[in-house]
């Protein structure tokens, strides 16, 4: 039976591939069927579900033959909607991620031998964390932190993760009895923790301000659990308000430490970061005037600047004033800071022609803009890191377009478990 019809039927499928979403997928009817926390290889009973894009979607109901599995770390793998990789066997796991990248290049017809073996990364090391808070309506019912469950606003509490950092897992046990003096019954929030390098930055977001109780009860929480800094923020307020700033949270790039605004964006762990940075370092080659865009707090800056002049742009206001404070307390006239919306105002080819390598790490959404000026540039090398590969690519095709050649791209598993991949790509002309 095929069409609308086959939602809650059951089938045996073999799953062929791991997609994009970390999804198993077989055919089935002549059309791909998704198939949650399955691997290539496995034979399986699933029951159908609604049409998906150009497949459809479905549950796994039976495992009748292991396909390249291993035994996931975490107890709730499977529920929570952190990972969906953890039961890979290693060479499909690396496969996975891999043929992500290869994919997004073929659909934009860019060869895929350039593409060098996954670089894995330790779990245990992730630096941040949003976790979901709730107060259950139930009395009963005790307060949940965690993850939500796979495309869900059910949290899963967590009593374990192998993905975080240790020091965030045990700040997530003191959250819970934080929750019934912040939020009333049935309301939800949120807590971002940031591992700094002076100690653990936390956000929280609250249903409405805090009663002058509740704010003393923070600035205690903040003393008891040796926070860097605590501050909140209630729906409609820019601006977090601190409660308490104990030691102000800071970063050190390459031996130069710069504070850490609320909010700012940070690689996963200290381990992407360096494997991150020695691979940017390894792309710029023997450039002496760099161009780092979408420069965030400095990652690749501070470390670009040990050997090369470097100018750093970068959209956030508060990222690039930190940034730009950091560079001066160490004396680095050879670092300048622009606070540039790269978007709007990409660097024009006559802006670059006076670097000899650039360096971009845009957000999810890419650097159309700036790849297409680079495109019309004469800047001999660039590097390209990207947490997209769909936009990598889109933006990839303009750069060869343009007469870069794609060299290399180096997948490296920032994003340990779940079905993301980082990575960072040369393009030489
Ligand atoms: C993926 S992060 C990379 C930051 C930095 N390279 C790092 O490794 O930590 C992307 C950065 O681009 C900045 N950004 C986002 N949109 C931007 C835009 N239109 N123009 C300039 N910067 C932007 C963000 O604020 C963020 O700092």
């Amino acid at each position: 039976m095929s069409g609308a019809g086959a939602a809650g039927q059951e089938a045996v499928l073999t799953i062929e591939r791991i997609g994009a979403r970390g999804d198993g997928i077989a055919r089935w009817d002549g059309r791909s069927v998704y198939v949650p926390f399955t691997a290539p290889g496995d034979r399986v009973r699933v029951r159908l579900g609604n049409a998906f894009g150009e497949g459809r979607a479905a549950r796994l109901v039976q495992l009748l033959a292991p396909g390249a599995r291993i035994a996931p770390v975490c107890r709730h793998f499977g529920a929570c909607g952190g990972c969906a990789l953890q039961h890979l066997a290693a060479t499909a796991y690396a496969e996975a991620k891999e043929s992500q990248i290869a994919a997004a290049l073929s659909r934009q017809g860019l060869a895929a031998a350039v593409i060098a073996p996954l670089l894995r990364l330790p779990p245990g090391t992730r630096r941040r964390a949003r976790f979901a808070l709730e107060h259950p309506r139930t009395a009963a019912a005790t307060p949940l932190v965690g993850f939500h469950a796979r495309a869900s606003h059910r949290i899963v509490d967590m009593e374990e993760c192998a993905v975080l950092h240790p020091a965030l897992v045990a700040l997530a046990r003191t959250l819970r009895p934080l929750i019934p003096r912040l939020w009333h019954r049935g309301g939800t929030g949120a807590a971002t923790a940031t591992l700094s390098d002076t100690g653990v930055d936390l956000l929280l977001d609250l249903a409405a301000p805090p009663e002058l109780g509740a704010l003393e009860h923070l600035a205690g929480f903040a003393e008891a659990q040796d926070l860097a800094r605590l501050a909140w923020r209630a729906p409609g307020m820019e601006e977090p308000v601190p409660a308490a700033i104990r030691r102000p949270p800071r970063v050190v790039f390459s031996g130069v430490a710069v504070d850490l605004p609320a909010d700012a964006f940070l690689q996963a762990s200290a381990a992407a970061e360096a494997a991150l940075t020695a691979e940017v370092l390894a792309g710029i080659g023997a450039a002496r005037r760099v161009a780092d865009l979408y420069a965030g707090l400095g990652t690749f800056s501070f470390a670009l600047a040990i050997r090369a002049a470097v100018h750093a742009a970068e959209g956030s206001r508060e990222t690039a004033a930190a940034l730009a404070a950091a560079a001066s307390r160490a004396g680095l006239q050879r670092l300048t800071v622009e606070r540039r919306d790269l978007e709007a105002r990409p660097l024009s080819p006559e802006e670059l022609a006076r670097f000899d390598a650039v360096v971009l790490d845009p957000p999810r959404a890419g650097a159309k803009a700036q790849s297409a000026a680079l495109a019309r540039s004469v800047v001999p090398r660039l590097v390209a890191v990207s947490c997209n590969p769909a936009t990598f690519a889109r933006d990839a095709r303009l750069l060869v377009e343009g007469g870069y050649r794609l060299v290399r791209v180096q997948p490296i598993d920032q994003f340990v478990w779940s079905p993301h991949v980082e990575l960072v790509a040369q393009f030489a002309r």
